[in-house]
């Protein structure tokens, strides 16, 4: 049997990952994978979770498991996070995933499930495992215009152009924030009037909401995923909490399913536990119960706020100062665009051929299509880093 295998296409940002760790240079700059380092280049546990971690350890007595939909106090304090007040509870049937990857992963089960005609429209470029999962579901995609090479904005006319091609029951699959790979967000009207289309045209919302708190703010970067939630009939959310709570390893995600009728959230509910009961029965509990332990208690989530908001200035901080930096070297406002991008990542809009001499030359890695993980960067690699873009000609 395993001769029929055939070689799978290698995922190209753990395949950067992996040249990374094989590079014997020490002065090498790791902007791929996206996972917040601190100026020491460590991924830190969070305070809070560490706190967490704590009380679990002295106060839990039991591994026996939860349901198949994960703990209930982990979904209500999940969508307490992501909704705030903007749905009412009735109407959001939700299950506790492995990760975001996993939510997004149940939530294409769910589409195929209920209406296998359903294509799912991508904005170009999206995050690369969307499209590997969808493909290898056998689900049809179609990519929409959305990143303008020219300005490093979204395109917003193309992409509306492109979105009014859509039949109604498709699928538009959008970032709720700190878009991935390209660090070009909508605005607020531009939200709106993506919202009109989905109503007009009866399209399906499903947003992936993966950075949270990494970009304008936590309440900020949830406005356009309410905003959603509260305007359509239907949606669907996955959320991850691996940035936000720096707990990547832990595998923490939640799937919701929104109806605007609430008699079908029952069913959604029951559907979407079935749905983890085929792929892996119970979700992991550890990441979702710190995760609870936090937002449940007040001082633990004040503290976690805080050092979150610390984490998202210092990204911040290193976009303006690569900015200035590009500035200063080229006397030109062309990057100006890093300090407008929000999140963990900037396409900086430039060929595979230069983004490869950054790595042979200078040791600097960043995805074959030029996104860089901003949170890579520190007070030392940032001017490296802009030398390097200047001395490559990007
Ligand atoms: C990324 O885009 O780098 C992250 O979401 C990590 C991953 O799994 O690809």
């Amino acid at each position: 049997m395993f001769e029929n295998l055939r070689e799978q296409p290698a995922d190209k940002i753990l395949a950067l990952m992996q040249m990374y760790r094989d590079d014997p240079r020490t002065d090498k700059i790791d902007l791929g994978v996206g996972v917040y380092k601190n100026a020491e280049g460590i991924t830190p546990v969070m305070r809070a979770v560490k706190a967490a971690e704590q009380r679990i350890w002295e106060t839990q007595e039991t591994k026996a498991y939860t349901g198949l939909a994960g703990d209930p106090a982990y979904a209500d304090a999940m969508i307490g996070l992501i909704l705030g007040d903007s749905v009412a509870r009735g109407n959001v049937a939700a299950v506790a995933t492995p990760g975001g990857t996993g939510a997004c992963r149940q939530a294409f089960e769910l589409i195929r499930m209920a209406n296998p005609a359903a294509r799912v429209f991508v904005s170009d470029p999206t995050w690369p495992n969307h499209l590997s999962i969808l493909k290898y579901l056998g689900i049809e995609t179609v990519p929409y215009r959305y990143f303008d090479s020219e300005t490093r904005g979204v395109n917003f006319d193309g992409m509306i152009e492109d979105l009014k091609t859509a039949r109604a029951g498709d699928v538009v699959l959008l970032h709720g924030c700190c878009h991935n790979p390209t660090g070009a967000n909508l605005n607020s009207v531009e939200w709106q009037a993506v919202i009109d289309l989905i109503n007009e045209n009866g399209l399906v919302a499903m947003i992936d909401i993966a950075y949270q708190g990494f970009g304008d703010g936590l309440e900020e970067d949830a406005k356009a995923t309410r905003l959603v939630a509260a305007s359509v009939k239907e949606c669907m959310i996955a959320a991850s909490c691996s940035k936000n709570f720096g707990v990547y390893r832990e595998r923490t995600g939640l799937l919701m399913a929104i109806s605007a009728d609430a008699g079908q959230t029952g069913l959604n509910q029951q559907t979407l536990a079935f749905l983890n009961r085929q792929n892996y029965s119970f979700p992991p509990d550890h990441g979702a119960r710190v995760v609870t332990e936090i937002l449940t208690d007040d001082a633990l989530r004040a503290d976690w706020a805080a050092e979150l908001e610390n984490v998202r200035l210092s990204m911040l901080g290193l976009r303006q100062n690569l900015a200035d930096e590009l500035q200063r070297l080229t006397g030109s406002d062309r990057f100006a665009f890093i300090a407008q991008h929000r999140g963990m990542f900037s396409r900086i809009g430039t060929s595979p051929e230069l983004v490869e001499r950054l790595r042979t030359e200078h040791g600097i890695y960043m995805v074959g299509d030029s996104r860089m993980n901003i949170a890579g960067l520190n007070d030392v690699t940032v001017p490296i880093l802009a030398k390097a873009i200047v001395d490559v000609g990007v």
